[in-house]
């Protein structure tokens, strides 16, 4: 392929919460190679263009702006991108099925088949193509029924290189990774790709942790690193449960626990629940691979962890009604953060969601509060008819409120003038804290009826 003055062009067809910072990070680090990232959708390529960027995550606008318009580039004309690279990320979504065969549990690879089909439809040389978005273990080998499909010969060599960053903190996740996986077929061009991708992450990781494997291995540990993250929540947030009647504390036993180095002290905050585009999907989705193979009891151990999950975030909002004397009917309620975690303005799969829908089917008035997530939080309860309010100003929620639920871990919360905002609620006046942030005898003794995860209540009455 002729390459004008970079060494190599990279394709990343997807533009979203992975295929832009990952390919940002790359261009930033790799001004050798000419990196493009194309999306069908218009105007996220757009706003990639702009300093308002089309998702929210701290870092990212700096990494974008060193390479933008030097060697990374956004565009919506996927077809003359796809002619022109020799290594082609496809970071495209690959949510949870809602029809048909696999309906709420396999993953819909209608967007991965299509960019398969068209990369086909338009190549006019052999190129590398690597799994970027997360798949079910084997995908790589439809991919690669579809892309041999050719009439004209063409070589087009599958790599797995699923991505592990987190949302909030991606830049450091992609700046230091804990490691990097790359799959390949174990076959002379199969390795030959495999390099040729270990070639870029090496411009700034430490090859040993740059770890290859072969391709079902690499799909399928991303599957199982989403399962066993989720599992460690869904296992602390079931002994929330116990210590809230048993008077034990479940930080205490976190910490306790996380002290012997085999379990280690990470991924161990109780909560309303773990949200994101992809635990749940993604654990669906080994469940529904573990049902194809026959293996029902290793399916059914999977699937009770988002069972567990479900369990927490209902027995959330079932706590706040009865503990408000069995009715929020008319009552003000403030919700403190919609994203699903800190320092992003996602609200996919967000408990906030699950808590607002409850509230408000019990006649709640709710007033919802975010630095980074309204305008999503806007889209996701576009449908629910009721008195919902949406504010940036914390203070402005909590007037008048009758309780105040913590549904997001932003720093911002820790710091808050709760005298202040005591004083505008109505009493008896309720905090649920939902992420364990906040200092909880503080807030007793300034007349607050205190809710915590996996802690007993402090109560005024
Ligand atoms: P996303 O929805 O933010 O982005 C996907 C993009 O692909 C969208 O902008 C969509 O318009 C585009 N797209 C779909 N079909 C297309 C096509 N045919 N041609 C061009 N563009 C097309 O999704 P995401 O959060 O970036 O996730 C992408 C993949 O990465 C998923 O498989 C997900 O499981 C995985 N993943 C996500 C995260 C995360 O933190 N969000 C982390 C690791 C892995
Ligand atoms: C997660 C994984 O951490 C990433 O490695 C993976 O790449 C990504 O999913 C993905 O495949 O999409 P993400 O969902 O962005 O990343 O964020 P996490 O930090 O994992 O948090 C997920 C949810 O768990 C959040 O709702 C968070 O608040 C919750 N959580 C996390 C807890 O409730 N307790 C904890 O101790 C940690």
């Amino acid at each position: 392929m002729t390459t004008g003055n970079f060494e190599k062009r990279i394709l990343c067809i997807g533009a979203g919460y992975v295929g832009g910072p990952t390919m940002a990070m790359i261009a930033a680090k790799c001004p050798q190679y000419e990196v493009t990232i194309v999306d069908i959708n218009e105007a996220r390529i757009k706003a990639w263009q702009t300093d308002n960027l089309p998702i929210y995550e701290p870092g990212l606008l700096e990494v974008v702006k060193q390479a933008r318009n030097k060697n990374l580039f956004f565009s919506t004309d996927i077809d003359n991108n796809i002619k022109k690279a020799d290594i082609i990320f496809v970071s495209v979504n690959t949510p949870t099925k809602t029809y048909g065969e696999g309906e709420g549990k396999a993953a819909d690879l209608q967007f991965w088949e299509k960019t398969a089909r068209n990369i086909l439809k338009v190549s006019e040389s052999d190129k590398i193509i690597v799994e970027k978005s997360t798949l079910p273990v084997r995908t790589a080998h439809a991919m690669e029924r579809i892309l041999d499909a050719n009439a004209n010969g063409l070589k087009f060599e599958v790599i797995s290189n699923p991505e592990f960053l987190a949302e909030g903190s991606a830049i450091q996740d992609m700046e230091n990774p804990d490691r990097i996986l790359i799959g390949s077929h174990e076959t002379e061009s199969g390795l030959k790709a495999r390099q040729a991708i270990v070639d870029i992450y090496a411009n700034w990781v430490p090859r040993e942790r740059i770890i290859t494997s072969n391709l079902w291995s690499a799909e399928l540990s991303k599957l199982v690193a989403n399962a066993f993250l989720a599992q460690r929540i869904s296992s602390i947030n079931s002994i929330s449960a116990l210590c809230e009647v048993t008077e034990a504390n479940v930080a205490e036993v976190a910490r306790a626990i996380g002290t012997d180095s085999r379990i280690g002290p990470k991924f161990l905050n109780a909560s309303v629940g773990f949200g994101g585009s992809c635990f749940k999907k993604d654990i669906l989705n080994l469940v529904y691979i573990c049902e194809h193979y026959g293996l029902h009891e290793v399916a059914r151990y999977w699937e009770s962890v988002v069972s567990m999950n479900e369990y927490q975030e209902q027995r959330f909002v079932t706590n706040m009604i009865k503990v408000m004397f069995n009715t929020v009917a008319e009552k003000r309620i403030a919700l403190f953060g919609f994203a699903f975690k800190a320092n992003t303005g996602d609200t996919r799969e967000s408990p906030a969601i699950h808590v607002t829908k409850n509230l408000i089917a019990e006649c709640a008035q709710v007033a919802i509060t975010d630095p980074k997530a309204l305008d999503n939080a806007k889209l996701d309860l576009k449908d629910i008819a009721g008195n919902i309010e949406f504010t940036e100003n914390v203070y402005e929620a909590a007037q008048g409120a009758h309780a105040i639920a913590i549904l997001t871990e932003w720093d911002e919360y820790k710091t808050l003038d709760y005298e202040k905002i005591f004083q505008s609620m109505e009493k008896p006046a309720f905090i649920f804290d939902g992420r364990n942030i906040l200092d909880h005898d503080r807030l007793y003794k300034i007349g607050f009826n205190v809710f915590t995860i996996g802690a007993p209540p402090r109560k005024h009455f």
